[in-house]
């Protein structure tokens, strides 16, 4: 790949090969090696899911899971994710369209509003379920302190996340 600069002069854009775990499917791509992995899953997989709030680490719009850690895909070289697994908020979702138990208990709950911040919470959401599938209030709170929320004053994710879990308990019983 290469480009022209405003004097004329062709500069390499420096690219790699990366293959990864995308919502359980294997894939590779060549990208820039200066791209976040926000930008990659939206531009070069078209996966829109996966928001840009800020940009900078901050408001947890852009999260997604990799090797069981939420992170901030804003902040992540796409190449770092090479040899990782990947989930975004695509990947919660079942491939025929069907909600996951999480996002129908965030509707029941009336928790999204403008739903500009829903995808990274309900990623959030699913991490946190994973690691500790019966959080007090305030381990959820915890859980979900690196997304922040412009609409809903928390309660009602906090009592989605809350509901999630008390329904994969009576299922288990
Ligand atoms: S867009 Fe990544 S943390 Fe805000
Ligand atoms: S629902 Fe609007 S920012 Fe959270």
């Amino acid at each position: 790949m290469s480009r022209t600069t405003q004097t004329g002069t062709v500069t390499e854009v420096p690219t790699q090969t990366i293959r990864f775990t995308l919502n359980d499917e294997a894939v590779f791509c060549t990208v820039d090696i200066r791209k976040s992995l926000l930008e990659v899953l939206r531009e070069s997989f078209g996966l829109m899911g996966t928001k840009e709030g800020c940009g900078v680490g901050e408001c947890g719009a852009c999260s997604v899971i990799i090797d069981g850690r939420t992170i901030d895909s804003c902040l992540y070289l796409a190449t770092w994710a090479d040899g990782k697994t990947v989930t975004t908020i695509e990947g919660v979702t079942d491939p025929d369209g069907t909600l996951s138990d999480i996002q129908e208990e965030y509707v029941e709950a009336g928790a999204v509003q403008c739903g500009f911040c829903i995808p990274g919470m309900i990623i959030s959401s699913k991490q946190l379920l994973d690691d500790i599938p019966n959080p007090t209030r305030a381990e959820i709170r915890r859980g979900l302190s690196g997304n922040m929320c412009r609409c809903t004053g928390y309660q009602k994710i906090v009592d989605a996340v809350e509901n999630t879990a008390a329904r994969r308990n009576r299922k288990d019983s």
